[in-house]
């Protein structure tokens, strides 16, 4: 485990970073070392109570390691835990972020003309989003799936914002049927397209969408939070990519490098197509920018102060992992999708077990076999509970009979969703691992194993 921390190099590039600095006069901030030990110690215990998030035994949520060389970059930040407020708070780290974000626009067609920056997550660069679609097309109301994120409800009461619910068809992807009625009412501002639902991984019909929404000159922004990367990859389903591609045609995107990027936990994407929604950022702050008449990323984001170090972990992350199809990156994304279609097909000839939905990227769904629907649900606990005692660390996920009906046709309603299992198939290295996890699945499945196990 401590192989995925290179304390020797850590050491080396804190020694070039404070080359930079040596002509200061020297100065030792005071330590107590031994105490220090101690807490950090006790710090490990602490730890202890979590579930094993970086080993390939752990499925349940999205859950990634941070690439070494991101978890060094951040580490060596902190020498000087720079702000990306302003220039003034950190200079070289707002560079970095610049070129890291033109990295993300490029992945979507955006690299030479853009707006964007990094956030504290997924949430807050939604959040932005939707504050920009309020300002743009004020008083309309914003329309997401109803496998969208919980988060666009939440935020778009936060701001105020009118919202509504869009239902998806068969396979979880926004209806472009139930969508026209919707649009058709006229008072409808932004539709959110998700391609990579949190749930299902179900990814939204967007040439559709596009279509739609351009004879109603209604916004349209794209969360992929989580599944942004995969515009990288090269073994999606022909109608999955021609949905990413035609992200480059949306008004604003999401991606989270704290999810498929390889990058510790504070670290969102937000980027719009048009530059031009700078002018709704504007402030007049006098206090913060002294140093320079460049561009503050403060001057761009909603939040003031932000880590400089999240900027050089993925600016690290991507000189030594550039994002880009067909690169070491890119077949580390298609590895985990090869995994999740080949659990799918496992799961597909159990006898206990029926997969909901074919995988559109990484994560996959499935039911436990029951005579009614409520069986159903307290069978997929056992399971997860069983394979927990197995060492498995697997999720559980609710859905509506129009998902789960076609693959439990025979199922007795006694209710309207049944709780199923749910996989993120997201580590490389669980293409390698199939077989084991397999075994634990199907002893986990076994009637009574949670009690002999
Ligand atoms: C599609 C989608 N949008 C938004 C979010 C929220 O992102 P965060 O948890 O980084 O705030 C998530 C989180 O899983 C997500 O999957």
């Amino acid at each position: 485990m401590s192989g995925l921390f290179s304390f020797d190099l850590l050491n080396e590039a804190v020694e070039r970073l404070e080359a930079g600095f040596a002509s200061l006069p020297e100065f030792e901030p005071s330590l107590d070392t031994s105490r220090m030990r101690e807490v950090l110690l006790e710090t490990a215990e602490r730890l202890h109570d979590n579930y094993p998030y970086h080993h390939p035994l752990y499925m349940g949520q999205m859950l990634k390691p941070p690439h070494p060389v991101a978890r060094v970059a951040y580490a060596l930040a902190m020498t000087l835990n720079p702000n990306n407020h302003a220039l003034d708070g950190g200079r070289a780290s707002s560079a970095m972020e610049r070129e890291v974000v033109a990295d993300l626009a490029g992945m979507f067609g955006w690299r030479d003309r853009h707006l964007g920056h990094l956030t504290g997550g997924g949430t807050m660069a939604n959040l932005e989003a939707l504050w920009i679609a309020w300002e743009t097309h004020p008083g309309k109301t914003v329309v997401a799936s109803d496998q969208a994120h919980y988060t666009h409800r939440r935020v778009a009461s936060v701001l105020g914002v009118p919202f509504d619910v869009v239902p998806v068809d068969g396979r979880g992807r926004m209806d472009p049927a139930a969508l026209r009625a919707r649009l058709q009412r006229g008072d409808v501002g932004t539709v959110v397209a998700t391609l990579g639902a949190t749930a299902t991984g179900a990814v939204d019909p967007l040439p559709e969408i596009l279509a739609l929404a351009a004879q109603s000159v209604t916004r349209v922004h794209v969360d992929a939070a989580y599944g942004g990367y995969f515009i990288l990859a090269g073994n999606l389903e022909p109608e999955t990519r021609v949905a990413f591609d035609a992200i480059t045609h949306a008004d604003s995107v999401v991606i989270d490098p704290h999810k498929h990027g390889l990058q510790p936990y504070g670290c969102g994407c937000i980027l719009y197509r048009d530059p031009a929604v700078g002018r709704h950022y504007k402030h007049d702050s006098t206090y913060t920018y002294f140093t320079s008449g460049d561009l503050h990323m403060g001057e761009i984001s909603l939040e003031c102060s932000r880590p400089g170090a999240a900027a050089v972990a993925l600016w690290a992350t991507h000189r030594m992992l550039p994002p880009v199809p067909s690169g070491e990156f890119a077949r580390g994304l298609e590895r985990g999708r090869d995994a999740a279609l080949a659990l799918h097909d496992r799961l597909t000839g159990s006898p206990g077990f029926s997969p909901l939905l074919s995988p559109e990227l990484d994560i996959v769904v499935w039911a436990v076999k029951a005579a009614s629907s409520s069986a159903a649900s307290r069978r997929a606990r056992e399971v997860f509970d069983a394979a927990a005692r197995r060492g498995l660390h697997l999720a559980l996920a609710t859905f509506p009979r129009l998902l789960v009906e076609p693959a439990l046709p025979d199922l007795d309603w006694d209710g309207e969703t049944v709780a199923c299992l749910r996989a993120c198939v997201m580590k490389p290295t669980h293409r390698d691992w199939l077989d084991e996890l397999w075994s634990r699945i199907e002893a986990a499945g076994v009637r009574g194993s949670g009690d002999d196990a």
